[in-house]
């Protein structure tokens, strides 16, 4: 069954609007009572917006599982306002692994750490696992709504099991309203994905999920950093029992039937995803596969991230363009339309290495707004025009993957 199947948890929900850039304690006030008295909370870290626990508490966090739909074989993550705070989570805290905070300065920041947990860590957070994933968020609220409960919050992504992690408010409250008490709406995320998660216990460290802190980042302080699943740092035991749970579900997928125009070739063994043979140049494709779901009377959404790829002009004068950069925000007009276009980061200059990093991050920042953005008006369908695996570009491309129903595997543009 889909978590979106299951019978809601039916509860009051309240929103409390905050300003992150200037707000008084006072303002959280009713957020920090309810996570210490066992309850949820849905707060804004500068990843996407987490459904947070306290984590010492086990009944608090079996109701993230229970308001999420989450197999509770996957743990959550923790999060801690100070050192002090990692403490009370952390059995240890290894010499190299403070040095290389201290030096690199990652924290606070999105970027999540195992270390092996100490014993009063419930069984709800790690699932059985022997270490506790912690991480401390540099938003305002999150660091905030930490410090002042006074304890540590676990917190996994707030939408419902399956479907795309929510950068807005807007998103938490179409997922989960009547099931969490109260959301806390800080406005739009800044990295739009989920965090980096790295396992410093195994040597070398390992990057178990790509995410905001990116592999160029970590590299100069960690210079023998791998990534799991790459250059062979994978074999069937870890795919048997992956090192992150959470890697073995599917993921941040809309209900729109979502195809993946991929520039990297297709995985040697075949993989999950329908390949078609190489060869083909994304634009040209692009523009066949447009027309051919046209023609099939299916309503199309394009996530548009690259200008040198463009409509011609029949099919530009039927596109209509939504999202933010088209000054639209949000899906008041339902009204099915054959063709959409959602453009994110096509505006960034890409010309230098600082540029195609700022590209890269703003295609991290836009891309879940968008899914959700062409999802929410019904698209039957939904082209993705994906993009070079540099900086960001790793993480947006890992999560396009999970979420593609199939994949067109390109030469270049
Ligand atoms: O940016 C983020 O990380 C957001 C915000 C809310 O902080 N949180 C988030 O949580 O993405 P979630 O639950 O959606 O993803 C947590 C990931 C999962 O893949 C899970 O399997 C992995 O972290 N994880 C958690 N604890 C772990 C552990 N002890 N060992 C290995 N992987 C772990
Ligand atoms: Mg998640």
């Amino acid at each position: 069954m889909l978590a979106a199947d299951r019978p809601a948890v039916v509860m009051e929900t309240k929103v409390l609007k905050i300003n992150p850039s200037s707000f008084a304690d006072e303002e959280l006030a009713e957020a920090v009572a309810l996570i210490r008295q066992g309850e949820l909370v849905s707060f804004p870290t500068e990843t996407v917006y987490g459904l947070g626990a306290n984590a010492l508490d086990n009944e608090a966090c079996k109701k993230i599982f229970q308001a999420k739909g989450r197999p509770s074989d996957n743990p959550l993550i923790v999060h801690v306002s100070s050192m002090e705070m990692l403490h009370t989570v952390a059995a240890s805290v290894p010499p190299k692994v403070a040095e290389f905070l201290t030096r690199s300065r990652f924290w606070p920041g999105p970027l999540t750490i195992l270390f092996p947990k100490k014993e009063n860590v419930p069984q709800a957070v790690t699932a059985g696992q022997t270490t506790v994933a912690v991480r401390m968020p540099s938003h305002p609220i999150a660091h905030k709504l930490i410090a002042l409960s006074g304890v540590p919050i676990a917190a996994p992504s707030a939408n419902l099991s399956g479907r795309p992690s929510p950068t807005t408010a807007g998103h938490v409250i179409a997922d989960l309203t009547g099931r969490v008490k109260c959301i806390v709406d800080g406005g739009g995320t800044s990295v739009g994905l989920e965090s980096t998660v790295l396992d410093m216990s195994r040597d070398p460290p390992m990057v178990l999920r790509p995410g905001g802190i990116t592999y160029e980042q970590l590299k100069k302080y960690l210079p023998d950093v791998v990534v799991y699943g790459q250059g062979g740092h994978k074999d069937q035991s870890m795919e048997d029992k992956p090192p992150t749970p959470g890697l073995k579900y599917r993921h941040y997928s809309p209900n729109a039937y979502v195809v993946l125009f991929d520039l990297a070739p297709p995985p040697k063994e075949g993989g999950d995803h329908a390949a078609t043979d190489g060869g083909v140049r994304m634009g040209e494709e692009l523009i066949a596969r447009v027309r051919k779901a046209l023609d099939d009377k299916q309503s199309v959404g394009v996530i548009h991230t690259h200008r040198e790829i463009e409509l011609p002009a029949d099919l530009k004068a039927l596109a209509r363009h939504v999202g933010d950069a088209a000054g639209d925000s949000g899906a008041d007009d339902p009204a099915r339309e054959p063709l959409l276009v959602y453009p994110v980061a096509v505006e960034v200059d890409q010309a230098d290495e600082e540029g195609r990093e700022r590209f890269a991050a703003e295609v991290a920042r836009g891309l879940f707004k968008a899914l959700r953005g062409l999802d929410a008006r019904g698209v039957d369908i939904i082209f993705v025009e994906g993009i070079d695996e540099s900086h960001t570009g790793y993480a947006v491309m890992n999560r396009l993957r999970k979420a593609a129903a199939a994949s067109v595997h390109c030469v270049g543009l």
